[in-house]
Parts: C-alpha cells; structure tokens; sequence
C-alpha cells in the first residue's frame, strides 16, 4: 500500500508551472496514489488505460451532491447553487439535462459561428495593434470564449465585464494569492452576484424570448418541463464557466508549446491544413485541466492492485494519463503530425 502523499508536497509552484516531471514519477511508482489533505482525501489516477476505464466506470460517480458528499463544499457554500449541474451528475439526471443542451451544440450550429468567431478574433486583435502592444490571456484567450459564450447564450454586450470579472474571481481561486479568508469572502460575493445575475437573465428571457441558447433552453423547458427554474441557472452557469476558463488556459497553454517548439510552429505556419490534428495533438501535450474529473467511489473498487474504499473522491489526472509512454510513442514530444 502506497503510504498517502501529502497535497501540499504534490501541488507545488514547481508543480504547477510544470507538473510532468510529478506525473511521470507517479506513473511509475504510484500509478493509483492516496493523496491526503487538511480538506478531503483523495486517490489519483495517472495511467492512461486506468483513466479511460475511470472515466466510464459506473461505480465512480460525479453526482457530488449526492447524500454525505462534502467535496463540493470546497467551493464554499454558494457554490451548490450554481454548480448542481451536468457536469456533477449521473444518468438519469445528467442524461435528461444534457440531452437539451447537446442540440444547441450540432456542428452544424457550431461552424454557422465561424464567421461571428473569426470577427470577434479580427477585432481583438484589431485592438492589440490600436494599443501598441498586447497580453495575450487578458487582451485575447481569456475575452474570446468569453465574449463567444456570452453571445452564443444571449448575455447582452453591456453585461458581459462584469460576468467576466465574476467569473474570473471564481476561476482563480486558489491562485489568486489573496489570503484565505480574503479568497472564500471572494469567492462566495462572487458566486452570488452571478447566481443573482443569471436568474435574472433568465427570467428577462422568459418574457422577451431572442435568438440565443438561454431562449431556446427555456422553450424546450416550457415544453415537457424538463428542465426546472434552478436548472436553467446551472445549466447557464456550467455553459459559461466550462466553455470559458478551458478554452482560455488552452489558448495560452497551446501558444507556450509552439513559441517553445518553434519547429513545429514553423510546421503549423507552412502546413496550416494540420491544424485539426495540430489541436488534438496540443491538447494532449498540455491540456488546461491538468488534474481534473473528480469523482466518488460508491462502492469499494481496485485499480492496480489498490483498494479505493467507498465514498473516497477519485481523480483522474488526464495530462499524466496524456503523456502514458505505455500509450504515446515518445509522449513529451510535441508532435503536431501524431
Ligand atoms: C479546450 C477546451 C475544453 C476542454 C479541454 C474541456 C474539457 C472538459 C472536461 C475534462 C470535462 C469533464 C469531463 C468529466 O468530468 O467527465 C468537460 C465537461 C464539460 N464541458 Fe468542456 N472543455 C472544453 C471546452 C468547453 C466548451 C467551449 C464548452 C461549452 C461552451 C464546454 C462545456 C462543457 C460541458 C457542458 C461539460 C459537462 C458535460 C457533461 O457532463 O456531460 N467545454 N469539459
């Protein structure tokens, strides 16, 4: 039995400027590693094949709101308001309020926002050029899946800095560097004036319908009442949260590996028709969820000879899973043709 490892001696500066190095070593010797903190105990997976069987395994749940769950209470006491949603759900719940929100995202519907996506890139970068000078997260990753998800739901143009600043203050929890107490206080002011926004913005919706996502979840809600008040809010909280802060930190991550490869950065600049696979491939290298999919073990389960007891929290570390030598040919390569 692998003796726990402390958090505070995983999750290190070292580690979150670049967590390979802990990853590979994890692999290797503590592929299924109890992780113990001051807050909840947990076990992360780092194997690729132990991940993908993780990540449809019935016996690990993401409903974390379930009775005795307490992970979620990290996120502080308003949390549940917004983030009892798919995303922290099992079937049949998670089915029925997925199945609303996976129509809104037909490729189809999806590719008819390349002209808009491409226009509001023109126009960031139009302002990088008005300024003399640019940062790439706060003047481009982060304001562009902000702005596409804003208008995709129907967050009017006037509203949409302060549900960033609300979201940003969410999203940075943690790393923020203010004290604790500063943070929660933070964090919780947050989650509340978001919540008060949102349920607000739905309700203005309700009786001026537009074309626009929150519209067309209500109609489909009004319909056969499959999604109630409460869930409308956490279904739009989950679409911009989840959309926003993934896509921004990859952004940023994908621009770190190609000004640090610039052989492959010349590849994608001379071969732009790799940029499906290039994505996949960036993706893999350094995803922005580092640890992430955290789930519950309902009954006592064994991955790698490790007995997980019922009720522990389980971890999947996809980056670690994504860079398995026993799954990828040379995994710490970037290789934009893999
Ligand atoms: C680089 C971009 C993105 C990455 C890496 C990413 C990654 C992920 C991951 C790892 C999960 C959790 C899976 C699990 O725990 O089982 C997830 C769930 C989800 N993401 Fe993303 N995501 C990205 C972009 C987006 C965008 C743009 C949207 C929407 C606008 C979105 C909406 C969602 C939703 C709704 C869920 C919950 C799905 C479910 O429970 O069935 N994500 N995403």
């Amino acid at each position: 039995m692998t003796e726990p490892l402390p958090a505070a001696q995983l999750y290190t500066e070292q580690f979150a400027v670049d967590p390979y190095p802990s990853f590979a070593r994890l692999r290797a010797d503590a592929p299924v590693c109890p992780v113990s903190s001051p807050r909840f105990d947990s076990y992360l997976l780092t194997r690729f094949d132990d991940a993908r069987t993780a990540l449809t395994d019935p016996r690990l749940s993401k409903d974390l709101y379930g009775p005795g769950q307490h992970y979620l209470q990290i996120f502080g006491p308003n949390s549940e308001a917004l983030n009892r949603n798919m995303l922290n759900s099992d079937p049949p719940e998670h089915t029925r309020l997925r199945r609303l929100v996976s129509q809104a995202f037909a490729p189809r519907r999806i590719e008819a926002l390349r002209p808009r996506v491409r226009q509001i890139v023109d126009d960031l970068i139009d302002g990088f050029v008005a300024r003399g000078r640019a940062e790439l997260m706060h003047d481009f990753a982060i304001p562009l899946p902000m702005v596409v998800i804003c208008e995709l739901l129907g967050v009017p143009r006037a509203d949409q800095d302060r549900v960033l600043d609300w979201t940003q203050v969410i999203r940075t929890s943690g790393s923020s560097r203010r004290p604790p107490a500063q943070e929660r206080a933070a964090v919780g002011e947050a989650q509340v004036r978001l919540h008060h926004y949102l349920a607000e913005l739905v309700a203005a919706k309700r009786v001026a319908p537009a074309d626009d996502m929150i519209s067309a979840l209500i109609e489909g809600c009004d319909q056969d009442g499959r999604l109630s008040e409460a869930e409308l809010v956490t279904t739009t909280f989950l679409l911009l949260f989840a959309g926003h802060q993934t896509t921004a930190d990859f952004l940023g991550n994908a621009t770190v590996a190609l000004l640090t490869h610039p052989d492959q950065l010349d590849l994608l600049r001379d071969t732009p028709e790799l940029l499906p696979s290039a994505i996949e491939e960036l993706l893999r290298f350094d995803g922005p969820l580092p640890v992430a999919s955290p789930r519950v073990a309902t009954e006592d389960v064994e991955y790698q000879g490790v007995r997980i007891p019922a009720g522990s929290i389980v971890g999947v570390a996809l980056n670690a899973a994504n860079h398995d030598p026993a799954h990828f040919v040379d995994p710490d390569r970037l290789d934009l043709r893999r």
